[in-house]
């Protein structure tokens, strides 16, 4: 594939300042700053305190980015920025650094979906990814199994009804006292317990492709209260692991089989996860599914995955003004 032009991505659509340099396929550079430390006080993200944090991170990370890749303003082709769905404070921070330098350079401007990076960043992992596939993309907001018809061309197929995968994550911990954030530290407790001590519910039954995590974490509240000060705290976490793991790869492949594509991407912030990892790659062996994840650095947020997500759609010709605006919400739509 050509390599296109140097694209400077930057992505600030809820708690990572993140910039990269990416041209077609290729990374040449991908800086994350991680506001973890600073929301771990109040046990999730405060907007407020992400855009501020957003606005003294922006500029050195988009410098460190430029610096990594060996390159300067004066050889970068496009900018392409996060421009929805997220945290409009936090949003805004990086479309307004995005319009600064594409305006006063005269180069092309892209606002890319989030989630669109989420789906392209399986570019990145050097493996063959067969078009069309399906992407099964779990994060602290979403949890979907999205058709990739093409780059720029996909179809929602089942989601969740009522939380994410990383909120269960999320909440699971907090119930458990495990801190901030929730999934790495649900994963760390989990090594040392043994799943099969606690039984937890995985939702929807039957034939549904659909997911539901509210029953689960309701289930884990529950079994708070009755076990108490007697609670093995290893063993519950391994057990949520494990429930919303079998879920996530039940309710995934049965999508793949569905459709008839034989090829699944795992693509988010969840997909950190390794138990996951490995119990989908293992599932997609044994049904002969070509099966893709990208790296973990490029699994939770990253401007390196905005970068890939906007390399086709530069090669296609497409920008967008200069009056480019941020939206908390958007559907994910084809074009
Ligand atoms: O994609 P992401 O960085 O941000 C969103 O777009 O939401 O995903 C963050 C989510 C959080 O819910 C976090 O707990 C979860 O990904 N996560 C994990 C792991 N690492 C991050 N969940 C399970 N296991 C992990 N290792
Ligand atoms: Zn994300």
């Amino acid at each position: 594939m050509d390599q296109g032009p140097l694209i400077l991505a930057i992505e600030t659509s809820c708690d990572e300042t993140s910039a990269a340099v990416v041209s077609g396929r290729t990374i040449h550079s991908n800086i994350v700053s991680s506001q973890v430390d600073l929301h771990r006080q109040w046990g999730g993200i405060v907007p407020e305190a992400a855009a501020r944090a957003h606005v003294e991170s922006i500029l050195p990370v988009i410098d460190e980015a430029l610096t990594a890749a060996k390159v300067t303003l004066d050889d970068i082709g496009a900018v392409a920025v996060t421009n929805r769905p997220g945290l409009v404070g936090a949003l805004s921070v990086g479309v307004s650094a995005a319009k600064a330098i594409a305006y006063s350079r005269n180069l092309s401007l892209l606002g890319i979906h989030h989630l669109e990076g989420h789906l392209a960043s399986v570019l990145g992992s050097g493996d063959a990814v067969r078009l069309p596939h399906v992407a099964l993309v779990v994060s602290g907001g979403h949890t979907e199994c999205i058709e990739v018809r093409s780059w720029g061309d996909y179809r929602m197929i089942s989601h969740t009804i009522d939380d994410a995968a990383g909120e269960a994550f999320d909440k699971g911990a907090r119930l458990l006292g495990l801190g901030y954030p929730g999934g790495p530290a649900i994963e760390i407790a989990a090594c040392a317990g043994d799943a099969r001590r606690y039984s937890l519910p995985k939702g929807l039954s039957g034939d549904s492709v659909d997911f539901s995590f509210s029953g689960l974490k309701t289930a884990l509240m529950r079994l708070v209260e009755r076990e108490g000060s007697a609670l093995v705290v290893a063993d519950a976490a391994a057990s949520l692991q494990q429930t919303v793991v079998k879920v996530l790869v039940e309710r995934s492949v049965r999508v793949v089989d569905s459709l008839g594509h034989g090829a699944l991407t795992l693509v988010g912030g969840v997909a950190a996860n390794s138990l996951l990892r490995a119990e989908l790659q293992a599932e997609c062996d044994r049904r002969g599914i070509q099966f893709a994840t990208p790296p973990l650095t490029l699994c939770t947020d990253n401007a390196a995955m905005i970068g890939l997500a906007a390399a086709p759609r530069l090669a296609r010709g497409q920008s967008d003004p200069f009056s480019l605006d941020v939206h908390p919400t958007s559907e994910l739509a084809s074009g």
